[in-house]
């Protein structure tokens, strides 16, 4: 007992002495409020940390640019040297910024992963790894404007998909489609570093060999770190010429072969679509809900292809009445596109983050009207529901609406 003690400096008096104590407890509490300064406490150091770590806005500047594949860029980070951004916000591997741009004089956010590792923002930088869209209405603008000395507007680091050892397993397997590799790299990077303590196995899915991201940086931080990192790669093409690489897609067969489902905590981070075949053939091990971690995806590139969107008004333009603030506006909405990007369309510069109905910040009241949610997006909660709040960024008009929106802070 007494040794238990000892290693973890507790000094037990005696079991009387020590439940006395507690009846000095509020005298002596007393006693200090007296003595202590009347002065109010100006700066709280926990609303210090708070605005450290939780900033509304951060201003970057571009320092470097890095060509990862054809269609894919690094883009490097640094606080704004003529802001009053002069340190960066911490973050969870895994998380995201929430970038606002204007393109050609309209304002927008997209949420992009952070590829570099939390110790990089110590260090005072974040990379952000960017594939170009076709027909992408930000990432072409970024293709022709970005370059060194650019000024980025983000949000603080956001979003949930990040290990947590309380709720996950120390194996983790990592299963990335296209530019959702992103955050892998944060997490990969970490665990390399010896700040994560979990081991990953990745298994990551592209298209095309020309389309893998960061291969030969994967292949070496897995030379360096072997019983904790590997990387398999999937490719769904017809000739595959890399060693070691699995051809075809991410089935129940290839998981297998590579990890024992049944110790590790799945993380999902892709397109939509790569979501739908993967979890089915996740379903087929049966595994409890928490062992299965989704990335957001963002807004469903053509809501069409859900079976129970109502496709009559599919080529309808709706009114929307819109209230923020005192102001009262009414503006067009294409069925087909989310009432978020309706809002933005039309310069309201309404709030939002995420992008997928996750995070809330675009919560706006439905006064009126119709809305569609698509279901895999709708995250609100049920007094939301109740009383008629919508995520404006995972709804899309059916009818004429009139809603209310916050303002952007
Ligand atoms: C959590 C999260 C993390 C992500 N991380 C990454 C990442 O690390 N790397 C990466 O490459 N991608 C990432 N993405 C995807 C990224 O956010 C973008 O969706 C992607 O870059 C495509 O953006 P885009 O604007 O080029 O294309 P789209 O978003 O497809 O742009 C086309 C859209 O713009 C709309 N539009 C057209 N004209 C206007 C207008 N005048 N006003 C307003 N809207 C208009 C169209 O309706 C259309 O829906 C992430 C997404 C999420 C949700
Ligand atoms: S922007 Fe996150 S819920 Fe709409």
């Amino acid at each position: 007992m007494k040794e238990e003690n000892k290693k973890f400096d507790i000094t037990v008096k005696s079991n009387t002495r020590d439940l006395f104590a507690f009846t000095k407890l509020v005298p002596n509490r007393k006693k200090r409020f007296e003595k202590a300064s009347n002065e109010p406490i100006t700066k709280d150091p926990m609303n210090k940390l708070a605005v450290r770590l939780h900033p509304l806005r951060q201003y970057l500047v571009i320092s470097d640019i890095k060509n990862e594949t054809n269609s894919t860029k690094t883009f490097k980070l640094t606080p704004d040297p003529n802001s009053n951004t002069k340190e960066l916000a911490y973050f969870r591997a895994g998380q995201y910024l929430s970038l606002k741009v204007q393109v050609n004089g309209v304002a927008i956010t997209r949420p992009y992963s952070i590829s570099s590792t939390p110790s990089d923002a110590l260090k005072g930088f974040y990379e952000i790894t960017i594939r170009k869209e076709e027909h992408g209405f930000l990432t072409e603008y970024i293709w022709d404007n970005w370059k060194n000395g650019t000024k980025v507007e983000s949000s603080g680091p956001e979003g949930y998909f990040f290990y947590e050892p309380l709720r996950d397993l120390e194996q983790i397997v990592g299963i990335a489609g296209g530019s959702g590799i992103t955050p892998f790299r944060s997490i990969i990077k970490e665990i390399a570093e010896g700040k994560l303590d979990a081991k990953i196995t990745l298994l990551y899915g592209s298209s095309e060999e020309a389309d893998i991201i960061f291969y030969d940086e994967f292949k070496e931080i897995e030379k360096n770190n072997p019983s904790k990192i590997k990387t398999v790669y999937i490719l769904s093409c017809d000739v595959v010429s890399l060693e070691g690489c699995e051809k075809g897609f991410i089935t129940k067969e290839i998981i297998e072969k590579y990890c024992d489902a049944n110790s590790s905590t799945f993380f999902i981070c892709g397109p939509q679509i790569m979501y739908n075949f993967v979890e089915e053939e996740l379903n087929k091990f049966k595994l409890p809900v928490k062992r299965i971690r989704r990335e957001a995806f963002g807004e469903v590139k053509d809501i069409l292809t859900n079976p129970d969107f109502p496709k009559e008004v599919a080529e309808k333009i709706f009114k929307i009445k819109v209230h923020i603030g005192n102001l009262l506006k009414e503006i067009p909405a294409i069925a087909t596109e989310s009432v978020l990007i309706a809002l933005e369309r039309a310069n309201l510069n309404p709030p939002s983050k995420c992008r997928s109905g996750e995070c809330g910040f675009c919560r706006s009241l439905l006064i009126d009207g119709k809305v569609y949610i698509n279901p895999v997006s709708d995250w609100r909660k049920g007094g939301d529901k109740k009383f008629n709040y919508f995520h404006p960024c995972a709804s899309y008009p059916i009818s004429d609406l009139e809603i209310k929106i916050p303002r952007d802070i």
